[in-house]
């Protein structure tokens, strides 16, 4: 059995340990809300916080997330009551199709909760990983941004030397 902590809910899991965690979310505990897109580690459509930081699903053995704090899309909020990044994402129309939406969000959730002001550099920096098929780049950037406010900061110009 593998141990495993999602969205502050230990699970106990019959599992292969090599399952990649993107499987076991999805097929074992329901939880949809991470893509398979590459299955590669190059789109980030898997992206989840492990301990914090954004990591690609599809490439974590379920094994090495023993003792490991995993959060999802789905530990953000619901439909109603929508945290502040996806009430940000659905006021910025930000998703076409919507496949890389949850991945976005979660990177993006990992660098606000560390920092809610970080400059526009930083942010696209960070957002570098993760990519839209549909190309709503523009779109995604001003949603995180409206989320940094919301959250109580902003995303800072840069500014000229
Ligand atoms: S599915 Fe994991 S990075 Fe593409
Ligand atoms: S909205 Fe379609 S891949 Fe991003």
């Amino acid at each position: 059995m593998i141990g495993l902590s999602v969205n502050g809910i230990a699970h106990s899991l019959d599992v292969d340990p090599d399952t990649p965690l993107l499987y076991v979310l999805r097929d074992e505990l329901g939880l949809n809300g991470a893509k398979f897109g590459c299955g590669l580690g190059q789109c980030g459509a898997c992206t989840v916080l492990v301990d914090d930081r954004p990591a690609f699903s599809c490439l974590l053995p379920v094994a090495a997330l023993e003792g490991r704090k995993v959060r999802t899309i789905e530990g953000l909020g619901t439909p109603d009551k929508p945290g502040a990044l996806p009430a940000a994402f659905e006021a910025e129309q930000a998703a076409q199709c919507g496949y890389c939406i949850a991945g976005m969000i979660m990177r993006a959730h990992a660098l606000l909760e560390r920092n809610n002001r970080p400059t526009e550099a930083e942010l696209r920096g960070h957002l570098a990983p993760n990519l839209c098929r549909c190309g709503t780049h523009m779109r995604i950037l001003r949603a995180v941004r409206r989320a940094a406010v919301a959250m109580g900061g902003g995303v800072k110009e840069e500014t000229a030397l």
